[in-house]
């Protein structure tokens, strides 16, 4: 059974996509290509259409990666679709939750840094309004929680 993972943010421009293209990026290392949907949305709306940050861009280019994705908006029924809903930080977890007034899907919804291995972040940064150094730390970041995301699914 194909399993379906949301990763979200604000913006959907640089944390999510950040996260849905390394873990497509591990999944297919690992020859799981088949077994993983992965996708990103931001809880925001103002950069739908866009294409992930050119600084996030610039930062995985740096290691060889091409980070990938048009921005959308997070919706209600994502949470309905998907098996798995990653928040990046606080507010995208109570953003999202708020949209589930009944609690259906509470137990979906996890902080992304639960699963991280190495990294104690409790959040992934925000790196939009910083400089250079904060999109090469969410990438690294990222690749620590992704991987223990991915160990923590069952093998067959
Ligand atoms: P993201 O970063 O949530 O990681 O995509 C942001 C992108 C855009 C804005 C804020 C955060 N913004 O305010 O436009």
């Amino acid at each position: 059974m194909t399993k379906k993972l949301l990763f979200v943010c604000l913006g959907n421009i640089c944390r999510s996509p950040a996260a849905e293209n390394i873990m497509n990026h591990l999944v297919e290392k690992q020859g799981l290509g088949d077994r993983y949907i992965c996708d990103s949305a931001g809880t925001g709306g103002w950069h739908v259409g866009a294409l992930p940050d050119r600084r996030m861009r610039a930062a995985a280019k740096e290691r060889g990666l091409d980070f990938v994705g048009s921005a959308r908006q997070f919706q209600a029924m994502d949470l309905r679709e998907f098996d798995l809903i990653l928040a990046m930080d606080k507010d995208n977890y109570r953003n999202i939750i708020a949209l589930d007034p009944q609690g259906k899907f509470t137990d979906k919804v996890k902080m992304i840094c639960d699963y991280c291995e190495t990294y104690t972040d409790k959040e992934v940064p925000d790196p939009y309004y910083g400089g250079a150094d904060g999109f090469n730390y969410v990438i690294d970041l990222l690749f620590d929680a992704c991987g223990g995301l991915l160990k923590s699914f069952p093998k067959n």
